[in-house]
C-alpha cells in the first residue's frame, strides 16, 4: 500500500515527519484557519494529515466542522442536507447555516482561539458565499450582513481553498448524494467559481490549492502554503 492509500485516520508516523514543521508549528497558536473548497476537494483527507501532524509537534488544535460541530449544529445538519426537504429555499437554506454558524463561533470557536489553540473550521462563511451566493443566486451583501450578525466579526485569518475542477470532483463522491451533492454539476461549476472569484477578491486571505493533484502532492502544497503564511 502507498502512503497516499493508507487509511486517513491512521497516517504513517513516516509521512508526519515529512511534514517538517518543527520551527514554525507554534506560530499557529491561536489562528483561526477556514477551509473551503467543492464537495470532493479532498479537504477531510488533509485535516485528518494536519491534525495527526499537530499532535506530534505539540500544538493544540481544535478541530470544527459545518454545518454542525455543537450539538444545536448538528440538529441542524440533518435538516439541512436530508433529501427529504427539497422544497427548502435558498434563504432558509442561508439562514439555517447561519443559525448553525453562530453557535458553533460561540460555543467552540472563540473559547478555543482565547485558550491559544489554532481552529480549523470545515467550511465557514465562504462556502455559504459559494453555495447559496455564486451557485444558488442570493447577493453576496445580503449574505455577509447576516454573517456579520452570526459570527459577531470572528472572520478566519486565513482561508485555505481546495480548488478541484468539477468533473474529477464528482467522480470523487460516493453514489449516495445528500441533498446538497445531488444538485448537479452545473451547480457545482458555480460552487467552483464562486469560491476562485473569493480567492480572486482577497489573495492575501487566501491560500489556493491545487486539490486535483495526488493526496501526498496536496499535502505538500498544504504544508508550504501554511509556512509560508505563517513566517510572514
Ligand atoms: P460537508 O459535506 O463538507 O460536510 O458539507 C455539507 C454540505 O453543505 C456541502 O455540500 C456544502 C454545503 N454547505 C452549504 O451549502 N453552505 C454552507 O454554508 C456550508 C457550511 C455548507
Amino acid at each position: 500500500m502507498s502512503l497516499a492509500e493508507r487509511p486517513v485516520t491512521a497516517p504513517d508516523p513516516r509521512y508526519i515527519a515529512a511534514m517538517g514543521g518543527a520551527e514554525w508549528s507554534d506560530r499557529l497558536r491561536g489562528r483561526f484557519l477556514a477551509f473551503e473548497g467543492p464537495d470532493g476537494s479532498g479537504k477531510s483527507t488533509q485535516i485528518a494529515r494536519l491534525q495527526a501532524w499537530a499532535q506530534e509537534r505539540g500544538l493544540p488544535l481544535t478541530l470544527v466542522r459545518e454545518p454542525g460541530g455543537t450539538a444545536v449544529g448538528e440538529r441542524i445538519r440533518q435538516i439541512l442536507l436530508d433529501p427529504i426537504h427539497g422544497e427548502m429555499t435558498v434563504r432558509c437554506e442561508m439562514l439555517l447555516y447561519m443559525a448553525s454558524r453562530s453557535q458553533l463561533v460561540e460555543e467552540r470557536v472563540k473559547p478555543a482561539l482565547a485558550q491559544g489553540s489554532c481552529v480549523i473550521s470545515d467550511r465557514f462563511v465562504g462556502s455559504t458565499l459559494a453555495y447559496q451566493g455564486a451557485a444558488g443566486g442570493m447577493s453576496e451583501a445580503e449574505i455577509r450582513a447576516v454573517a456579520q450578525v452570526a459570527i459577531g466579526g470572528r472572520w478566519p485569518d486565513l482561508t485555505v481553498l481546495f480548488d478541484v475542477d468539477t468533473d474529477t470532483a464528482m467522480q470523487r463522491l460516493s453514489p449516495l448524494l445528500d441533498r446538497m451533492e445531488g444538485k448537479g454539476a452545473a451547480f457545482h461549476r458555480r460552487v467552483r467559481e464562486g469560491y476562485l472569484e473569493q480567492a480572486r477578491r482577497d489573495p492575501r486571505g487566501h491560500l489556493v490549492i491545487d486539490a486535483s493533484r495526488s493526496p501526498d502532492e496536496v499535502t505538500t502544497q498544504l504544508m508550504q502554503g501554511l509556512q509560508a503564511w505563517a513566517t510572514a
